[in-house]
């Protein structure tokens, strides 16, 4: 039998060592800790100091790559999904191949914010099913450099890390279903990273590039659009977890309800790291198998589910 299917066979994850808590941002910013945990469940988030976006990808790829002990060689490609890159080129994607020494393989990233991961996991499985034997899936954010730190409606939400996967080619399908979706019409109820027109022939008045969000607006979004196509998606199969997008503990538990599922089955990682967009499925999983909840080899069946600026959204099915 040939082997054309993607199967995940290693998980990883890094977490800058700075811990802000919400304690900390209310000293000079006019938030408190009992707003931010009521409102979203979030206690503290992971900050950058040193690290670029690029830097922790190329900590979580090294992982990988130890704990599968594969030759980075055998790499056919690296795909992290990101919306805080170090630059517009070379992609984050590049900069990883060349960290590890990963010469064979093409490297490129997928910006679709909070969705990224589905994204490029989804786009990874159908390189596989084209003939591609492994490769690399990360999602990495350093959006703490995007956040206007004065705007504590959006700069409490955020924080830093990325992690990733492993995928191999296999006899048997593991990544099962999916489905990608985007509404371009909504496109600014998030916005960051504005590229102003800079150049002599046209000016511009000074635009503000940092992370603007309609908070109320995605939030609908996630509760109407997102759910529905959740239910759509997952139909009458029997899931044993939902890896949902570590937005909001409120967003998460209303999904649950609406879904008829138990809210135990909504593992939640969001406390401790806050919003880490196209990380934090990734993290969630990798913690996850650490702590034997999941197994790679175990049979589970769960429903990763991303959403966010584009706005883009998306669901995988996957047979672990
Ligand atoms: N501390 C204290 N007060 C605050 C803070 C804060 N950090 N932020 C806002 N407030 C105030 C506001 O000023 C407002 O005060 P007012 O009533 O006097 O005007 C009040 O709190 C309520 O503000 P809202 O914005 O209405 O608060 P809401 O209950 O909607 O919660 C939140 C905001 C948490 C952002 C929520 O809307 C949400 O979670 N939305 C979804 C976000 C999401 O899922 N994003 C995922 C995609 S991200 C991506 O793709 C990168």
């Amino acid at each position: 039998m040939s082997k054309s299917f993607g199967k995940i066979i290693a998980t990883a994850r890094y977490l800058p060592e700075k811990i802000v808590t919400n304690d900390d941002l209310a000293e000079w910013m006019d938030t408190s800790d009992e707003w931010i945990q009521s409102r979203t469940g979030i206690k503290q988030r992971h900050i950058a100091e040193v690290e670029n976006t690029s830097d922790m990808c190329g900590q979580v790829a090294k992982k990988l790559v130890e704990k599968a002990a594969i030759d980075p060689m055998s790499l056919d490609f690296i795909i992290v999904a990101t919306m805080s890159p170090d630059y517009t080129s070379p992609s984050v994607a590049c900069q990883v191949q060349g960290q590890i020494g990963a010469a064979q393989a093409m490297a490129f990233d997928i910006a679709a914010a909070c969705a990224g991961f589905v994204y490029a996991l989804a786009t990874a499985e159908n390189f596989i099913r084209s003939g591609m034997q492994r490769g690399i899936i990360i999602g990495g954010e350093k959006t703490s450099k995007l956040v206007d730190w004065q705007d504590r409606s959006s700069a409490v939400l955020f924080g830093d890390g990325a992690a990733g996967v492993l995928l191999e080619a296999a006899e048997e399908p593991s990544i099962v279903k999916q489905m990608l979706r985007a509404d371009g019409k909504q496109a600014k109820a998030l916005t960051a990273g504005f590229h102003a027109n800079k150049n002599i022939f046209h000016e511009e008045p000074k635009t503000d590039t940092a992370l603007a969000m309609d908070g109320r607006g995605i939030w609908n979004f996630a509760l109407n659009e997102v759910t529905k196509s959740l239910k759509e998606f997952v139909d009458d199969e029997a899931i044993d977890y939902y890896l949902l997008h570590q937005a909001n503990k409120r967003i998460i538990e209303k999904i649950a309800r609406k879904m008829g599922e138990p809210i135990e089955k909504f593992p939640m990682n969001l406390m401790k790291y806050g919003n880490t967009s196209a990380a934090s499925i990734p993290i969630l999983l990798d913690e996850l198998v650490e702590t034997n909840r999941l197994s790679l080899n175990g049979g589970q069946k769960i429903v990763l589910t991303g959403y966010g600026g584009g706005l883009a959204w998306g669901n995988l099915l996957i047979q672990l």
